[in-house]
């Protein structure tokens, strides 16, 4: 069987492959409500074989939006909405999992297709952002200028993180990520571009971690034990301080582990706009290798990984233990399918397809064509 579809268990969950539905922000949510739309979205991608769907950067309080059209968990109706959308995911076979995140710094955005740029203050859509130092992301396009948080601000956006995991965990979900990365509020916290503090929460290596720490173990006191808690944490910047980041990043790991996390999704920290981004099939497989074995925790890889003979790799050579396809079941949902065809995979339809589909592309699958000349069996 090819490694990419090997099941994977991690606390009381198994997947049935390795292929991860990453959270894929579609900003088509109303009051954080998400829409028909999306249910119909996500429900595709887990019919399409993937053995875990995490459903979209999911806000923890309308402040900590990118845009006004993102998913939020700061109620209970927005629960409601997001409980059909886990089981649909669960009927299929998939594991059904959501990101939680506050955007900081980065939020009140236009959507991507409207400009992908700052909403001022007063104007309709948007609002004032926060982060941990009066520092803005990029003077062109994100460019609003957060107002820095006190204690008592760093303490509610903590219990806002450990409402909606109460949330997630009451609509159905079985698999917590927490976003940690591309430059949003935990991440800011982290990095030296965005956090110029002097209290406990800026300075030092410890102080630049505690924010994530304590959201950490907020959290799994009331995510259980038997569940996978996870982060989604970039640990690069690709920013020429690469060395530093990256041993910085893994230090935390080993105590973000300690804290209860059981696995990694490991990104780029997208803080600044000074990177040079290598962009191309599985560029950050070495760093990903690298966060596995000196953390000993599973993690995740993504970023061109919609190749199936990359993806495949990345699990047999000991990269990754899971892999993370985005655009790539964009462009097809059975993304899964067409990759177990790819790969040699046995019986490929009943290994990623619901049996009502699974029986008829099985019966009928195209037969390779006949070279010319050869006698058809
Ligand atoms: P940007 O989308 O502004 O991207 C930062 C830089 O990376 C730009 O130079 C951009 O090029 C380049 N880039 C981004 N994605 C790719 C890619 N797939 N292939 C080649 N070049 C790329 O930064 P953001 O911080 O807004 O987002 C970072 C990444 O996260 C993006 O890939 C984005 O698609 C993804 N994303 C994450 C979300 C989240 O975490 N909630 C939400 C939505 C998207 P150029 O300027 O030419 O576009
Ligand atoms: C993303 N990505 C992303 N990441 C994340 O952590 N939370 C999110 O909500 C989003 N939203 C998002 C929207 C869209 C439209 C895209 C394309 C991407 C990044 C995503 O999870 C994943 O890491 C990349 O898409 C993987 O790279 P490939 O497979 O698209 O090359």
């Amino acid at each position: 069987m090819p490694h990419l579809f090997e099941p994977f268990a991690l606390k009381g969950v198994t997947l049935r492959n390795r292929i991860v539905a990453p959270p894929m922000c579609m900003y088509s949510a109303t009051d954080g409500i998400v829409s028909q739309w999306q249910v119909a979205h996500l429900t595709q991608l887990a019919t399409g074989g993937a053995g875990l769907v995490i459903v979209e950067a999911t806000a923890v309080s309308p402040e900590g939006r990118i845009t006004w059209g993102d998913v939020g968990l700061w109620n209970d109706g927005q629960a409601d909405a997001l409980r059909p959308v886990a089981a649909a995911i669960k009927a299929t076979g998939a594991v059904p999992g959501i990101q939680l995140g506050h955007a900081g710094r980065k939020a009140s955005a236009n959507r991507p297709w409207e400009g992908d740029d700052h909403i001022a203050d007063g104007a309709p859509h948007g609002w004032p952002t926060i982060g941990p130092s009066p520092l803005a992301f990029d003077d062109k396009k994100l460019w609003k200028v957060p107002s820095e948080m006190n204690v008592a601000d760093v303490a509610r956006v903590q219990a806002d993180f450990v409402a909606a995991a109460r949330r997630a965990l009451d609509a159905g979900f079985e698999w917590l990520e927490l976003h940690f990365a591309h430059g949003y509020l935990a991440q800011s916290f982290f990095s030296e571009h965005s956090n110029r503090r002097a209290d406990r929460y800026g300075g030092s290596f410890a102080n630049r971690g505690r924010f994530l720490l304590e959201t950490i173990a907020a959290v799994r006191e009331v995510w259980p034990d038997e569940l996978p808690l996870t982060i989604r944490f970039g640990v690069i910047e690709y920013d020429g301080q690469d060395e530093e980041t990256l041993a910085e990043a893994i230090a935390l790991i080993q105590l973000f582990r300690e804290a209860g996390i059981d696995l990694v999704s490991v990104s780029v920290g997208f803080s600044t706009v000074d990177a040079e981004i290598p962009w191309g099939p599985a560029f950050m497989a070495p760093v990903v290798s690298r966060v596995r074995r000196k953390t000993d925790l599973p993690v995740a890889i993504a970023w061109g990984l919609g190749t199936p003979e990359v993806a495949d790799a990345a699990v047999r050579d000991g990269t990754a233990d899971l892999v993370k396809v985005g655009q790539a079941l964009l462009a097809d949902p059975h993304w899964p399918f067409a990759a177990a065809m790819a790969l040699g995979m046995e019986r490929p339809s009943w290994a990623t397809l619901p049996a009502p589909y699974a029986y008829w592309l099985e019966r009928y699958r195209p037969k390779p064509a006949v070279p010319p000349g050869q006698p058809e069996s």
